[in-house]
């Protein structure tokens, strides 16, 4: 990233403002499907993760902790994710069904869709669609998976300060040149991640994130699942 140099008319301190470099970064982001093998330098790391404790929560209570697997351990570990996911065997710590209708359902759609086509999958291949699927398992062979866990008692309201922290690391990530991608499917056998990370009991996943360095020639990755107009989203009452 290029130093940041503040603009001459702001007329708010606000630190490090600049718009430019931060909608860059954000356009950076999006999900990958599809990583590298090299490894993300530990400098490098160490600082991501310092920017992604910057995120605020409820009474700045911080309800979060990351596990990030690497190397054997990460591999250890997809293997007996993957022979899990493949046994149909899933019990997540929080519910989940996947189910979306009216606007929701049309969005999902869409994504999928231009996710499919992107990969060269036609809608009703079932066989490869589930393989895809199973990508999930393996980190889309990402060398670095974090696992973002909920501490008892928490519930919904914290579940959004995991969500900002999540989202603040990988926009880290992405201003460092990185990719990743968020998976609820990585939250489906929280008692092998426990087991593997040495996470107590008491701690709930609710979603892991691969990372590491893009794959640019990965077809997935070629998806751009756009976005809703801002219309459908943001209302401005004055
Ligand atoms: C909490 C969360 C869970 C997600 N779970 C998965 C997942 O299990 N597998 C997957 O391939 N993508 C998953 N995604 C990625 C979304 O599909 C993706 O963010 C969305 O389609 C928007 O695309 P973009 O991130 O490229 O902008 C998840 C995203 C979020 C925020």
């Amino acid at each position: 990233m290029e130093a940041v140099v503040p603009k001459e008319n702001n007329t708010r301190e606000q630190g490090s403002a600049n718009p430019e470099s931060f909608a860059a970064v954000m356009e950076a982001r999006r999900a990958a499907r599809g990583f590298l093998p090299d490894p993300v330098p530990e400098a490098t790391l160490a600082e991501v993760v310092r920017l992604a404790t910057h995120a605020p929560s409820n009474c700045n209570t911080q309800p979060w902790k990351v596990y990030i697997v690497s190397g054997d351990r990460r591999d250890k570990l997809a293997a007996r994710i993957l022979a899990e996911a493949a046994a149909g065997r899933v019990e997540p710590d929080f519910p989940y069904d996947g189910r979306y209708e009216g606007v929701y359902q049309e969005r999902q759609h869409q994504a999928a869709a231009r996710l499919y086509d992107a990969m060269g999958i036609e809608r009703g291949d079932a066989v490869r669609r589930s393989e895809a699927f199973m990508r999930n398992f393996r980190f889309f062979d990402a060398p670095h998976v974090a696992f973002f866990f909920l501490p008892e008692p928490f519930g919904l309201r914290e579940a959004a300060d995991l969500g900002m922290c999540a989202q603040t690391f990988m926009l880290a990530l992405a201003a460092h040149g990185l990719a990743s991608c968020p998976q609820t499917a990585l939250s489906l056998h929280p008692r092998i991640v426990r087991d593997a990370v040495g996470a107590p009991e008491s701690e709930k996943l609710l979603f892991g994130i691969s990372f590491g360095f893009e794959d640019p020639s990965a077809p997935a990755n070629r998806a751009r699942v756009g976005r809703a107009p801002v219309e459908q989203i943001f209302r401005f009452i004055a």
